[in-house]
């Protein structure tokens, strides 16, 4: 191009580099003039389109464009014809630039303007509402059973989600080689602490802060090595409940059961003991409430059975009064511990606990 250039008469010269410019301005002749409409371009748009304009002043208007080469030729041009040639360029140049600046000024405007739209604020537009959240199924479960037994006389204590082997076990009456203590129940953290794997732990936390006579409830969070599966999960929810007196009898336990679940199901709710082992209770005893929906008369959530099992409870193992120095010839008492995550889910008719702490606000959201 450069030789071909040469070749050309010098005005021939100017006029292909206005040519040149024309093509390639074409598509900017919109933002030249004076009341230009640019509305249809967003503002990343007209961004590029600037960039794309100061690319194309340099092109043709910059040092090695063709215009600049004609300005190298007016030296050189025979003398009688130089002063023409040279308004020739100038005028040129001017017009080329007139052009450009115009264009420039236009865009250069419409994307301040759109930039300080976008900074200012619509005072008049409402504002966002904030969400109310409210409390997990769990928690509205376990706040209805905490105000029954706080209206029987109940305390409610706050134990630690991580033991040490002798509230877990020890004090438990638990010996060393229960299955419980194995490292494929039970998460252990460093050597002799473990994520406790029963609210029951509390019952020693209570007793030796306390002292006895007592009477609380423990609601917390517990953790086993269970796989995951519809009806299990490695964290679920129980309530611990113990009761240490003077002359306290499985009477007593079985009247306050019965009494809870009468106030949380409806008064014609019927309860069930049957006898069973637990190493911090004897006797012991798994307690059954007849079903809340079918009334006794077999659903699906009682799998026909008419009755729904809750927990275990028994008498206070002497041992475990030894634990905390408390005379077992002087005092007795009860305990037991059911699971909420359960209990929710049948409430619920849910089909899988995972549900409840996966949350999924749209689960969750059902709850209110
Ligand atoms: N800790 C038992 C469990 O996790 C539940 C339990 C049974 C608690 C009997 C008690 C009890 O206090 O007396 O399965």
């Amino acid at each position: 191009m450069a030789d071909s250039q040469k070749d050309q008469e010098p005005t021939q010269q100017v006029e292909s580099a206005r040519k040149a410019f024309e093509q390639e301005f074409g598509r900017f002749v919109r933002f030249t003039g004076i009341s230009v409409n640019l509305s249809d371009l967003t503002l990343e748009q007209a961004l590029l389109e600037e960039r794309a304009l100061t690319e194309l002043r340099t092109r043709h208007l910059g040092k090695k464009s063709e215009l600049a080469s004609c300005k190298k030729l007016i030296g050189r041009v025979a003398s009688e014809q130089r002063a023409p040639f040279g308004q020739l360029v100038q005028a040129t140049e001017s017009a080329l630039t007139e052009e450009l600046d115009q264009a420039d000024r236009n865009l250069k405007a419409y994307i301040e303007a759109e930039q300080s739209a976008r900074e200012s604020i619509d005072v008049t537009l409402p504002g966002r509402r904030p969400r109310y959240g409210h409390r997990h199924p769990i928690s509205l479960l376990r706040e209805r059973i905490e105000d029954i037994f706080v209206a029987l006389g109940y305390a409610i204590e706050d134990g630690r989600e991580i033991e040490t082997d002798f509230y877990n076990f020890d004090a438990l009456n638990i010996p060393p080689t229960h299955p419980a203590r194995g490292s494929q129940d039970t998460f252990y953290t460093t050597d002799g602490f473990a994520l406790r794997s029963q609210t029951s732990t509390v019952q020693i936390h209570a007793m030796q802060r306390r002292g006895v006579p007592v009477r609380m409830i423990a609601p917390g969070r517990v953790f086993r090595r269970d796989t995951p599966d519809p009806t299990h999960n490695p964290m679920f929810f129980q309530v611990e409940g113990l009761c240490v007196d003077r002359g306290i009898t499985m009477a007593h336990l079985k009247g306050t059961v019965a009494e809870f679940l009468s106030r949380m199901f409806g008064e014609d709710t019927l309860t069930r003991f049957r006898p069973s082992y637990f190493p911090f209770t004897e006797p012991s005893a798994e307690f059954d409430f007849s079903c809340f929906k079918c009334k006794g008369n077999g659903c699906r959530i009682c799998k026909n059975s008419g009755w729904i099992e809750l927990g275990g409870s028994g008498m206070v193992h002497p041992n475990v009064l030894r634990a905390v120095g408390v005379d077992p010839q002087e005092y007795s008492g009860f305990a037991f511990g059911l699971g909420i995550d359960r209990m929710c889910a049948l409430m619920y008719g849910l089909d899988d606990i995972r549900l409840l702490f996966e949350n999924d606000v749209r689960f969750l959201e059902q709850f209110e």
